[in-house]
């Protein structure tokens, strides 16, 4: 068992106040950050790269969690490098998947597998062994603010099922639509991380919202 791990998301904050927003994201209890970077082609949306990351570091000393929604997350994750803790790459996307992720550990970075919505669990399992962490989508990835998708439960479940089958060690994350309610329905199935992106940044008190998070409402 991991302890809780909660990871405001960036995507849901005001760019334009990225230091304070980092800032006050650590002060309300965050223990990592998550920051999405979105190419336009992966998923249908843009969002920041490398230079906006690099900012956020500069801004805090908090563990950045990155999750790379690209088309070719081999070409890119080197930039990513510098600032980030983990580098969550997908399994849909246009890569050699082994390779990535043994590239991304060699650098000595953690190491992150995820699939969206519509892909089975079992495209995972050969890279299981690999992963500090597995990422479920709980909405399909591009958007903040989505409502959470409570049939991705299941793979929370078989993440779980897995790695005790296995004697593995990875992490659970979860990532859309967390809130109070949702992020204790995938607790109770196995979710150890919760990525909180509109829930966090738009809550009157963010320490408050990560506080329910906790159980410690
Ligand atoms: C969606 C992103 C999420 C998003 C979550 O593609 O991967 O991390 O920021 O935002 P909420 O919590 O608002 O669904
Ligand atoms: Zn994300």
């Amino acid at each position: 068992m991991h302890p809780l791990i909660l990871a405001p998301s960036i995507l849901a904050c005001d760019f334009g106040r990225l230091h304070e927003e980092v800032r006050r994201a650590q002060s309300a209890g965050a223990d990592w950050l998550h920051l999405d970077v979105m190419d336009g082609h992966f998923v249908d949306n843009i969002s920041f790269g490398s230079a906006f990351v690099e900012a956020a570091r500069k801004a805090s000393s908090i563990p950045l969690d990155v999750h790379l929604m690209v088309s070719r997350p081999d070409h890119y994750f080197p930039r990513y490098l510098p600032a980030a803790s983990h580098i969550t790459v997908h399994v849909e996307s246009d890569h050699s998947v082994g390779d990535t992720l043994a590239e991304i550990r060699a650098a000595g970075v953690g190491v992150g597998l995820s699939l969206k919505p519509g892909t089975p669990f079992e495209a995972l399992e050969p890279h299981l062994d690999q992963g500090d962490l597995v990422l479920v989508m709980t909405v399909e990835p591009g958007f903040g603010g989505q409502p959470f998708m409570p049939d991705m439960l299941e793979k929370v479940e078989a993440a779980a099922r897995a790695r005790a089958r296995r004697g593995l060690n990875y992490r659970i994350q979860v990532d859309g639509g967390i809130n109070g309610k949702t992020g204790a329905m995938a607790a109770s199935k196995g979710a150890d991380t919760l990525v909180v992106g509109t829930y966090a940044f738009n809550a009157p008190d963010m320490a408050e919202a990560l506080r329910g998070l906790r159980g410690e409402g």
